[in-house]
């Protein structure tokens, strides 16, 4: 079976028709410039799959019977020459071949095994189901300007909430592991959306006890923060100032976090973490230029003769010695990507957990 085939034949079967999160259809062969997502929804009488066609100026849905899909499928196929499709686990990628003419051996592509499953959503009002949903009341995210007071999502805060969700997403992946309590440090926390959102998440979903400590240099942040916790969270949470490199806890650490933290702070928070015996630890590295100083241009010319291959490479191999590092210390790895690349370029994000704290849950 080719992948085209495989795309359509997941379309016609209802079990793998319900986790496919989204299809998208791009690229079109007339360079209109437009393009079609698909996702299945429920209706009243039953599924179907709903397709958006994104124009430049408006968009159009409709709805289209399963009796009906494989020909609207193969539509697509003749008008577009890029298929990407989001199943539950799985992302496959179809690319159509320089010969042009729609037959399904004239596409090449391949398929993705995702260790972060996304949950595919059959409403169909195109409202993506978050784990913190948008109109529910989070004291603390309205304080931060992310929220409305009626819960709504602020119009510059929608790329954020997508990302607070996702590391929810992540994070919740690993709580089934902590029977007892939990207890989070959040290194380099800043102004602490990702933190707040964590504590309503575990307050609203985690049946047991847990505290969450966030640190950062920032004085004024960490008075702003300090006060949100006391009024809004009951003290469920808290935060020091200063350098993470200082802070000393006063107890046992199971998760350590550090997201988009400068440079080598990120190097540090692992230090910290495995120093702490931290069961699991997630980090997005940020802007890394340790490193890239190091390289000189003659080590290797035709890779570092360009500046940005340079400083990418660099970047790169970090991340790499940074997962080094934490299997030899006996963590599982794995490597996600944290949102779409359009809302941030600082994408990746390590996932490690302990082995031991694998075995034992
Ligand atoms: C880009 S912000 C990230 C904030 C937050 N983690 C997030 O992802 O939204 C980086 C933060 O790291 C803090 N920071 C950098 N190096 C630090 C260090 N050595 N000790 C404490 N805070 C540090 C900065 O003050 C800043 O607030």
């Amino acid at each position: 079976m080719t992948i085209i085939e495989d795309i359509i034949a997941s379309f016609q079967q209802p079990e793998r028709l319900k986790k496919i999160v989204r299809a998208t259809f791009s690229g079109p062969r007339d360079a209109t410039g437009s393009k079609v997502q698909l996702k299945p929804v429920a209706l009243k009488d039953g599924m179907y799959v709903q397709r958006v066609d994104l124009g430049k100026q408006s968009s159009k849905t409709r709805h289209i019977a399963l009796e009906h899909i494989q020909g609207e499928l193969e539509e697509l196929f003749q008008t577009y020459t890029h298929c990407f499709l989001r199943l539950e686990e799985e992302e496959w990628y179809a690319e159509a071949r320089r010969d042009g003419h729609w037959k399904s051996q004239n596409w090449k592509g391949k398929k993705k095994r995702l260790k972060v499953p996304y949950t595919a959503d059959l409403a169909h009002n195109r409202k993506k189901k978050h784990l913190l949903e948008e109109g529910v009341i989070v004291p603390s995210l309205v304080a931060l300007d992310i929220l409305t007071k009626e819960g709504k999502v602020k119009a510059q805060a929608a790329a954020k909430f997508k990302q607070i969700n996702r590391f929810i997403e992540i994070v919740s992946s690993v709580l089934p592991r902590f029977q007892d309590s939990i207890t989070v440090v959040d290194l380099c926390c800043g102004k602490a959306y990702l933190t707040f959102a964590l504590e309503y998440f575990l307050r609203t979903h985690y049946p047991h006890p847990y505290r969450l400590v966030g640190v950062d240099q920032k004085t004024e942040v960490i008075a702003t923060c300090n006060h949100i916790a006391s009024t809004l969270c009951d003290n469920r949470i808290s935060f020091v100032q200063g350098s993470i490199a200082d802070f000393e806890p006063d107890g046992p650490v199971d998760i350590v976090i550090a997201l988009h933290a400068c440079d080598t702070a990120t190097d540090i928070a692992i230090e910290k973490a495995l120093l702490w015996g931290a069961k699991a630890i997630f980090v997005a590295p940020c802007c890394q230029h340790a490193l890239n100083a190091e390289l000189k241009k003659e080590m290797c010319p035709v890779l570092f003769k360009h500046g940005l291959f340079k400083e990418r490479f660099a970047s790169l191999l970090t991340d790499v010695m940074r997962v080094q590092q934490l299997e030899a210390a006996g963590y599982s790895v794995d490597v996600i990507e944290f949102v779409d690349p359009v809302h941030t370029p600082k994408n990746i994000l390590l996932r490690a957990v302990s082995v031991s704290a694998r075995e034992i849950h």
